[in-house]
């Protein structure tokens, strides 16, 4: 598929959209399968040091109440996702590199993989951090690592960073090929409906992730926070549901040019579409991730408007989930990690590559 290809997909409507959902559905389920698997999300901590400027936790947002949930709290999140068979978590939180948080994380790395027999698989989403802190969280047992580009394209990254020496694109770059040599499955994605986003922006953020050959996606709809300053372009975005659609499309044209990775139902699908996230595993999505991070905090880690399970015990939200999920025409991978297909794949060759 070439870029004007993908761009004519990406702006498919009609019949030819629903020809492009129903072959990205039949390549899922021919690649990947039907099941669909779960990552418990625990958001252990909003401290950020970062000021993204779409973001609602961001640095210098100081209507937000800082928090970092304790060792118990997660441990006790942990053992739920365990005893109700869900077979991996993600671990996420703001950015924050010191030695201290370091520390803390490789701790609670060794903790969960205790109490639960090495059982939980464990994906980190934990910003950019040096090739040794990747390493060291490595070798306490996370093995994958979540960290979305969030635009593939340097304009449009400055456009929605502060240009500064914390927020470079080349460090980020940087940071995905550490985790790919550390030996993670490497998952990255952007946002969808930027104000300043074009389709050819999507279409190169896709043929990216070819390039790169990621693992692992999650790509979300740019969801407006009023208390970010890209606020301030929201007269530029397409309409809620029309970014919703588009996410959509992003979804299936990936599948159908990575057949074999995973690719999430991304949360902030579900801020405009009460079945956003089941609608994205009908289409090309196979893992979702129920929200478990402890009730209390849930309201001071909103990334974007609207977001969704705010007031949801970590039961109910299973509960709601798995009727969904039938309905949607899937089962629920459950005791399984359900890892990335694509990183088999990839790690063999690279090892022929290497004899
Ligand atoms: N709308 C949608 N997604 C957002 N994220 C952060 N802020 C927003 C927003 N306003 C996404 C980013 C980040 C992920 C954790 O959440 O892509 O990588
Ligand atoms: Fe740090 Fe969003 S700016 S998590």
């Amino acid at each position: 598929m070439d870029k004007q290809e993908i761009i004519r997909l990406l702006k498919a409507k009609g019949e030819d959209r629903t020809q492009l959902l129903k072959r990205s559905r039949d390549v899922k389920e021919k690649e990947v399968g039907r099941k669909v698997y779960f990552r418990g999300l625990i958001e252990f901590s909003n401290i950020c040091s970062k000021d993204c400027l779409y973001c609602g936790i961001r640095k210098s947002n100081e209507k937000v109440v800082r928090y970092n949930a304790t060792d118990k709290e997660i441990l006790e999140a942990c053992r739920f996702a365990w005893e109700n068979r869900f077979a991996s978590l993600v671990l996420q939180s703001g950015e924050i590199s010191s030695p201290m948080f370091v520390k803390r994380v490789d701790n609670l790395l060794k903790k969960i993989k205790q109490l639960s027999n090495n059982e939980l698989g464990i994906t980190l989403s934990c910003g950019e951090q040096t090739r040794e802190t990747y390493l060291r969280w490595f070798e306490s047992g996370a093995h994958r690592f979540l960290l979305r580009i969030e635009s593939s394209n340097p304009e449009l990254y400055y456009k929605i960073h502060p240009n500064n020496k914390t927020h470079s694109f080349e460090k980020r770059i940087e940071a995905l090929h550490f985790l790919k040599e550390t030996g993670y499955q490497v998952g990255t994605g952007v946002m969808v409906g930027l104000p300043f986003q074009t389709y050819e922006d999507l279409a190169n953020d896709l043929l990216f992730f070819k390039k790169i050959d990621i693992d692992m996606c999650g790509m979300g709809p740019y969801i407006e926070h009023e208390d970010t300053p890209l606020y301030e372009y929201r007269n530029l975005l397409m309409p809620k549901q029309e970014r919703f659609n588009l996410t959509l499309n992003m979804i299936a044209v990936l599948r159908l040019l990575m057949p074999d990775i995973n690719i999430a139902a991304a949360t902030a699908l579900q801020a405009i579409d009460p079945v956003g996230r089941e609608k994205a595993l009908a289409v090309g999505a196979n893992i979702i991730m129920p929200n478990l991070t402890p009730c209390n905090y849930r309201k001071e880690y909103q990334l974007y408007e609207d977001k969704p399970c705010l007031d949801e015990d970590a039961e109910l939200c299973r509960n709601c989930l798995e009727a969904r999920i039938e309905l949607a025409g899937s089962e629920i991978g459950y005791e399984e990690w359900g890892d990335s297909k694509h990183f088999f794949k990839r790690v063999a060759s690279e090892k022929l590559l290497k004899l």
